[in-house]
């Protein structure tokens, strides 16, 4: 039996199945991922990419901050692919129950996805350091500059960034769902970022699958790997 045939059936016996993502999902949408030889950590800068998205780099330097962050972490025309689309799809037929991802890029629920933990934050929710007002996206985009509060605090984005910790509530939920999975499928990350990556050791399951173009490091753990580009395996799945 083919690797996507195996997966066909895992998915067709399975009403409780857990996706567990990473920038690789978005690829297809042209949103770059981090860690390929044409993600956004390869390119050049005049600090390294982990430095400026880190709290103490937006502390003091907002302006740099934000013109990498605009530049290079929001892509505000981006549509959802294949990849979450069928997600979208296999929760409608009440086979998928959640999808936990490390995109800040809203790709999954602009899919149709209504049970999305977003273990990294998002894009569209900003909030003023000073009286904690909401602003979106587009209000963050369309100001020139650091984003300024009517009430002339700084705007920060709901993201997380390196030296903080994760939402504790979203992690404490995202572990609870993996450990309750049947089938556990984990795609499009290099499972190098912690904590997040760390959550896959919850899973507890027979059917753990893993789809990434290049090996990873917990391959050794998955009872399927799949090494192929996301959209294309999903697109087969739910032809
Ligand atoms: P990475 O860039 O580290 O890993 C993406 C993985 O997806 C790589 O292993 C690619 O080979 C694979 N990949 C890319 N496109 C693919 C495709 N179309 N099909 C299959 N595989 C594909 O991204 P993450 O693991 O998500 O954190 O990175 C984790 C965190 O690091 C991010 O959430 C971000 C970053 O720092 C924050 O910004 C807080």
């Amino acid at each position: 039996m083919s690797k996507i045939n195996k997966l066909k059936d895992i998915i067709s016996n399975s009403n409780n199945i857990v996706f567990f993502g990473g920038a690789g999902v978005s690829t297809a949408s042209n949103i770059p991922d981090f860690r390929s030889q044409d993600g956004l950590y390869s390119e050049q800068y005049d600090y390294p990419p982990e430095r400026i998205i880190s709290n103490s780099f937006f502390m003091v330097n907002p302006e740099e901050f934000y013109r990498f962050y605009k530049n290079k972490m929001v892509y505000r025309d981006a549509k959802p692919n294949y990849a979450h689309i069928a997600l979208a799809k296999l929760e409608e037929q009440g086979k998928v129950k959640s999808i936990i991802t490390q995109n800040i890029d809203n790709l999954h629920q602009m899919a149709g996805s209504k049970n999305v933990i977003e273990l990294h934050g998002s894009v569209h929710r900003n909030y003023c350091m000073k009286c904690d007002k909401f602003y979106d996206l587009n209000y963050i985009l369309d100001y020139e500059g650091v984003p300024i509060c009517n009430c002339g605090g700084t705007i920060k984005p709901d993201v997380v960034l390196y030296e903080e910790p994760l939402n504790n509530e979203a992690m404490t939920k995202a572990i609870q769902i993996i450990n309750q999975a049947e089938v556990f499928i984990v795609a499009g990350t290099s499972l190098t970022v912690y904590p997040a990556a760390n959550m896959v050791r919850y899973f507890p399951g027979e059917h753990f699958v893993l789809i990434n173009k290049e090996k990873t490091s917990y391959d050794r753990f998955a009872d399927l790997v799949i090494n192929d580009y996301i959209e294309k395996v999903f697109e087969e799945i739910v032809k």
